[in-house]
C-alpha cells in the first residue's frame, strides 16, 4: 500500500520522468519500482548488495541499479541523471537523501516514505543539509503514511491483484519460519539481509 499510494498519489509521475528510489529491493521498494515502471517512468534503483541490484535489473525491470555499498552514489547519479531527478522516493534517509536533493530538477518531488538509516540513532543525526535545493527548483517534499489510505485499500487491491496474478508485477518475499526467528527477522531489516518483503511464517510444528 505504501508503494502504491506513494507512487500514485504523492509522486504523481509522468511518463519519461526520472524516478530514483532508495531501499529499492525491500518490501516497499520492490513494489514501488515496478509500479513506477508501469507508469512509464525511468527507474534508477539504489540498494545494498549485488544480489539486490541483480534482482532489480533482471526481475523488476529497472533501468539502472546502483549498489550504494560498492559504488559512489553521487558520481553515478551525476552520470545517469545529467538533467536531474524528477522524483526521489526515499526509504532510507541519510546521505542518499542529500545526494538526491542535490540533483533534484525543476518541479522535483521527494516522497518521504521512511528513513531506515536513521531509526534508533542517538543522538538524532542532523536533517538533510541540501534541503534548500527545494527552494532553488521549486520542489516539493511530502510525507506518505500508508495507513491514511486504508479506506482506499480495495481500490489498490483491485488494480494490484490482477497485475500480481498475471505476473506483470512480482511480489518478492523473504520468508523466515518459526516465531523464535521473529527477533532475527526484525534485525535483518537493519542489516539489509532481506531481499524483498521480510515475512515470518508461524511454524505449525508443536513446540515451536
Ligand atoms: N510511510 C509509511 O506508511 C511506511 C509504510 C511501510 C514502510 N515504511 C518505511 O519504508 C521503509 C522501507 O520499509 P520496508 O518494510 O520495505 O523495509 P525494507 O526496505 O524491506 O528493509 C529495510 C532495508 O533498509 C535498508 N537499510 C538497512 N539499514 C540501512 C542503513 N543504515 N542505511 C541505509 N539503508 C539501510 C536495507 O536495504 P539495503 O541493503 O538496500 O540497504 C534493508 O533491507 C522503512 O523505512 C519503513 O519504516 C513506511
Amino acid at each position: 500500500m505504501a508503494a502504491y499510494f506513494g507512487v500514485r498519489e504523492v509522486a504523481r509521475g509522468k511518463p519519461g520522468e526520472t524516478f530514483v528510489i532508495s531501499g529499492a529491493a525491500g518490501g516497499v521498494g520492490s513494489m514501488a519500482v515496478q509500479l513506477a515502471k508501469l507508469q512509464g517512468l525511468r527507474v534508477v534503483a539504489i540498494a545494498g548488495s549485488p544480489a539486490k541490484t541483480e534482482w532489480l535489473l533482471r526481475e523488476a525491470g529497472v533501468d539502472v541499479a546502483i549498489d550504494y555499498h560498492r559504488e559512489d552514489v553521487g558520481k553515478r547519479l551525476a552520470e545517469i541523471c545529467p538533467d536531474g531527478i524528477d522524483i526521489f522516493f526515499d526509504n532510507d534517509g541519510g546521505s542518499i537523501l542529500d545526494l538526491a536533493l542535490e540533483r533534484l530538477r525543476a518541479g522535483g518531488r521527494v516522497v518521504l516514505c521512511g528513513a531506515t538509516s536513521r531509526y534508533g540513532a542517538r543522538p538524532p543525526p542532523p536533517g538533510p543539509t541540501n534541503y534548500l535545493q527545494l527552494v532553488m527548483v521549486n520542489g516539493r517534499m511530502e510525507g506518505l503514511l500508508a495507513r491514511d489510505y486504508l479506506p482506499r485499500v480495495s481500490e489498490a487491491a483491485a488494480e494490484l491483484l490482477p497485475l500480481l496474478r498475471s505476473g506483470r508485477v512480482k511480489s518478492k518475499e523473504d520468508v523466515l519460519v518459526g516465531l523464535r526467528n521473529a527477533p532475527a527477522g526484525l534485525a535483518r531489516l537493519y542489516t539489509g539481509a532481506n531481499v524483498g518483503k521480510q515475512l515470518l511464517r508461524m511454524d505449525e510444528t508443536p513446540g515451536h
